[in-house]
């Protein structure tokens, strides 16, 4: 396709109308200019093609379902990551699908954020990682994705309205780098366009989101896609940046744009900039394959392989993994009824599902493997059934417990309210712990529960996740030891509800929820309140263990450009195989923003046969070390020292290792005449023109006041004026001593600047 010539060729109408959807999943084709149709669907951890895509059906084409993205990201794999990527695509090819709808990679701002179990992490570093992984994965096979939802879209309560009020620095290093680092290393074809408004304006026409920062900052070369019914003005949303409304038909639409052409509220060349972004992603869509098959078992199985890598062990006294027992009783619901995915957009029409009960019996060998349902569908209370699960625990050696989070407590939609299980739920766990102290729960929910009601009756917890079709097949292989689990958490579990980052700013009022808590969530948050958490961020259990020696760096003094590598032996000091998951934390020593006490900058995930020992080397580059400043508007490093936290978890540093960074930057003065005194002995230029001066007033002050220090808190006025000057700006300081002064302090200040600005 020439794309330049069929512009020229469109007419004004024509142009208007490529601009939304021809229906529910289909772009609007030109047949006299040979324009196809482009066909994109739902997922994203599978693909929900209906069977005509022109309409919003609710049934959907078998695919395999994959686990979703908290599974995904437990696993910290870029490269599985990646193969299920590619597993989309078949999938997507074989079901004619051109573009998948996904990966989200919003942060898990809440643990009660409704959609938190389509969403990777509440780091942003590792967030961004799976993303590119993601996406790379998909659009190697030729089938494209759509990075979303963008951007700070965090909850669902009032998500078509809600305004996200959010500062610049947060907005930048929390909600902004996964989809930073997704454009700017894997190109997705199209990113979504969140339903919410982000500092007053909708995300749908924002100006400074879609066309100053992902379209010029970061250079995204596709197309912008509103979220399904996103658009609340068309023309403000082309201004703004959104090149493609979904769904369609949208005639309507079209004809004010059409209108706004003509009357020059908008300019065509405006218009034929979205155009040529959709012919870009249209022509590309053209060459992607329209038919083929793909490998059903294959897939399942690659479904049980990632599931197998994202659950997480998060407590063992030592009963797994389970041998030798001759009496299993399996409990709950979900051992029959596999919850492995979540409500929504994204839900999958499997093309098979495994049975947990029946994965658990054909690993059992001779074992008796009992059942009971335990509760029920709904939220009733249903104490019969709890009797029933007692009677057959107390018979057997030992009780796995299947505990799904029911759907009506998570799914796309609507918020959480509380982190906890069903009543039923809680009331049976620690029923059958009461009679059965081999007692193992296994988990099935998205995001995060409560469990401190039961977690010390049980003898082990697995977090199953929302684990894709068969992850009844990795439950079992986990329990009987056929799998080595090695998932770490992607997201603090807190204690309780009240102790998350947002919870005095969940879920907003008056029509805004404002991000009070800034760059401070998930474990930053909890490390800035010394708070205890249940489970720290990127931890998790293993059948073996693993020991850390012989840290390394690259170099003890880098320049920020140059970044700088650390390197550390990981031994599997136990008498299985397994893997380790090695985090590298920065931690800053001294900086002129607050910074939270660590950040996640580099894993890696290290497979140990038991007694090897691997090299695991981990790269740190500028963004590593850098901060946001608001007003420098970038990206800056400050010269000093860095420690590398190398650690097996957030709570479990292993070794830390010290570097001196060497700032490249070369920042402009901004100092003003409302600068503190403080700031102008803080900044070099400032320090060098004024400091001579500051000698001075010291002095003065301290003959006329005399000094706390010295006088044992008895200056002339009680206190140390000089801490009290300090944070007052200095022309303010002076107009106190104007009688003294030769000229106006507004002139001395000027003066002053005018020597820094040409030092
Ligand atoms: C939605 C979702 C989005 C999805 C789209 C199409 O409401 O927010 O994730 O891709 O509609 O179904």
């Amino acid at each position: 396709m020439n794309i330049q010539s069929i512009v020229e060729q469109m007419t004004l109408e024509e142009k208007a109308a490529l601009c939304s959807g021809a229906s529910a999943w289909t772009s609007t084709p030109i047949e006299r200019l040979g324009v196809p149709e482009m066909i994109v669907s739902d997922g994203p951890h599978g693909v929900r093609r209906v069977p005509n895509v022109h309409e919003m059906a609710m049934e959907s084409l078998p695919a395999t379902c994959f686990p979703t993205a908290s599974c995904l990201a437990a696993t910290w794999d870029v490269a599985l990551i990646r193969r299920m990527g590619e597993a989309l695509a078949e999938e997507c090819i074989a079901l004619n699908v051109d573009v998948v709808l996904g990966p989200g990679v919003n942060m898990k701002r809440s643990p009660l954020g409704g959609r938190n179990f389509e969403y990777f992490s509440e780091d942003p570093f590792l967030t961004g990682e799976m993303a590119v992984g993601f996406i790379e994965g998909v659009q190697s096979k030729g089938v494209g994705t759509s990075l979303k939802h963008y951007a700070v879209n965090n909850q669902e309560y009032q998500r078509f309205s809600i305004s996200a009020e959010v500062d610049e620095r947060t907005l930048r290093e929390i909600y902004l780098p996964a989809f930073e680092a997704a454009v700017k290393r894997a190109q997705p074809w199209t990113v979504m366009c969140a339903y919410n408004k982000v500092n007053g304006t909708f995300a749908s026409e924002h100006d400074y989101l879609l066309n100053q920062i992902l379209k010029e900052e970061w250079g995204f070369e596709g197309l912008v896609v509103s979220d399904w019914g996103a658009v609340r003005n068309r023309v403000a949303a082309l201004k703004g940046g959104l090149d493609w409304e979904m769904p369609g038909p949208q005639p309507r639409r079209v004809q004010e744009v059409v209108d706004a052409v003509r009357s020059g509220e908008l300019d065509e060349a405006v218009l034929d900039e979205s155009v040529r972004r959709i012919l870009g992603i249209v022509a590309k869509a053209a060459k992607t394959p329209k038919e083929g098959t793909f490998d059903v078992d294959a897939h399942h199985k690659l479904a049980a392989e990632i599931a197998a890598e994202g659950m997480v062990l998060l407590k063992n006294d030592g009963l797994l993994p389970l041998q030798g027992h001759q009496q299993i009783a399996v409990i709950g619901r979900a051992a029959e009824n596999a919850h492995f995915q979540g409500g929504g957009s994204s839900h999958i029409n499997p093309t098979r599902v495994a049975v947990p009960f029946s994965e658990v019996q054909s690993r059992a060998g001779d074992a008796e493997v009992t059942y009971a349902q335990g509760y029920p569908a709904d939220d009733s209370f249903r104490q019969e059934m709890i009797d029933e699960a007692v009677t057959l625990s107390q018979s057997a050696d030992v009780a796995v417990l299947y505990i799904a989070l029911p759907t009506f407590k998570e799914s796309e939609g609507y918020d959480r309210t509380d982190l906890d299980l069903t009543a039923q739920q809680i009331a049976l766990i620690k029923a059958v712990a009461a009679v059965q102290p081999k007692t193992v729960v296994v988990l099935n929910n998205g995001a995060p529960v409560a469990m401190s009601d039961w977690i010390d009756d049980v003898a082990a917890v697995l977090e199953g996740w929302m684990m894709g079709q068969a992850g009844g097949v990795a439950i079992a292989d986990v329990l009987f030891g056929r799998v080595n689990p090695c998932g770490k958490l992607a997201e603090t579990f807190p204690i309780k509800a009240a102790d998350a980052p947002a919870r005095l700013n969940w879920p907003g009022e008056a029509g805004k929820v404002r991000y009070g808590e800034g760059i401070f969530i998930g474990y930053r948050y909890y490390d800035a309140k010394q708070m205890p958490v249940l489970f720290p961020f990127g931890y998790g259990l293993s059948y073996t263990s693993f020991e850390y020696s012989n840290p390394q760096l690259s170099a003890a003094h880098f320049k920020d450009v140059d970044g700088v590598t650390v390197t550390v032996d990981v031994t599997n000091t136990g008498s299985v195989a397994g893997k380790e998951i090695v985090q590298v934390y920065v931690h800053d020593r001294a900086s002129v923003l607050a910074r939270p006490e660590k950040e996640l900058k580099g894993f890696a995930k290290v497979a140990l046969e038991p007694g090897e020992t691997k090299r695991v080397s981990i790269a740190l580059d500028f963004r590593a070390f850098a901060f946001y400043h608001p007003e420098y508007k970038q990206w800056i490093t400050e010269d000093g020292d860095f420690d590398l936290l190398i650690a097996a978890s957030a709570a479990d540093i292993r070794h830390s290792v010290t570097v001196s960074l060497a700032s490249t930057l070369d920042l402009p003065c901004l100092l003003d005449k409302e600068s503190t005194i403080r700031e102008w002995l803080a900044d070099p230029r400032g320090q060098a023109v004024f400091g001579p001066m500051y000698a001075q007033m010291e002095a003065g002050a301290r003959q006329m006041f005399g000094s706390a220090s010295e006088n044992g808190n008895e200056s002339a006025i009680g206190m140390d004026v000089m801490v009290m000057f300090a944070d007052m700006p200095l022309v303010s300081v002076l107009m106190f001593q104007q009688k003294a002064l030769p000229h106006h302090p507004e002139e001395i200040v000027a003066g002053l600047l005018e020597q820094v600005r040409s030092a």
